[in-house]
């Protein structure tokens, strides 16, 4: 992996401890409900599939991607770069984001699947850097809040490298 040194962040198993936590929250938030759990591709599929995996009540899954990203700055710009595969009218549609920076991504997202008329949308965020935000927006579940610093790993990258690793790090010097 290039040579590049790899400061763990948030180590893995307080990571599986909060997303556990999450997972009973939805639990009880979701009760006696069937939901449909979005996950915003590449991103979330660490979280999403940890997460999903505390997950009682009955749900289905699909996926949605986007392109926003060059390096590390954000081009502003969001492209759908893979649809859902059924409607989502009149469901109860859980997002899952693997992390909220400037916020255009999940606004843009969230404007998207309102049109689609699910029964409730609600956004469940893996990592939240609230002071990049360039739109205001909150996810209703958030992981951990963070301050602003570019991390990689669970399921997280930088220039398509990185996701496998199994802690949130940090590219150092
Ligand atoms: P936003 O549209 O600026 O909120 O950015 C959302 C997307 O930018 C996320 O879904 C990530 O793919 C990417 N992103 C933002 N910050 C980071 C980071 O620190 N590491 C890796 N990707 C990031």
């Amino acid at each position: 992996m290039s040579g590049a040194k790899i400061e763990v962040f948030i180590p893995a198993a307080r990571i599986a401890e909060r997303v556990a936590e999450l997972g009973a929250q939805i639990n009880a938030d979701y009760a006696g409900q069937s939901v449909v759990v979005v996950g915003v591709l590449k991103g979330s599929f660490m979280f999403m599939a940890d997460l999903v995996r505390h997950l009682s009540i009955p749900v289905r899954l699909d996926f949605m991607g986007t392109k926003s990203y060059v390096g590390t700055t954000s081009s502003g710009q969001v492209q759908i770069t893979k649809d859902l595969d059924k409607p989502v009218e009149g469901e109860h549609v859980l997002l899952v984001e693997d992390i909220i920076d400037t916020g255009l991504t999940l606004s843009y997202l969230r404007r998207n699947l309102e049109q689609r008329r699910p029964l409730s949308l609600k956004t469940i965020a893996f990592l939240d850097k609230p002071s990049q935000r360039k739109v205001e927006i909150q996810a209703d579940y958030v992981g951990f809040e963070i301050e602003n610093r570019f991390v990689i790993g669970y399921g997280l990258d930088f220039e398509q490298q990185y996701r496998q690793l199994p802690d949130l790090c940090v590219l150092a010097g």
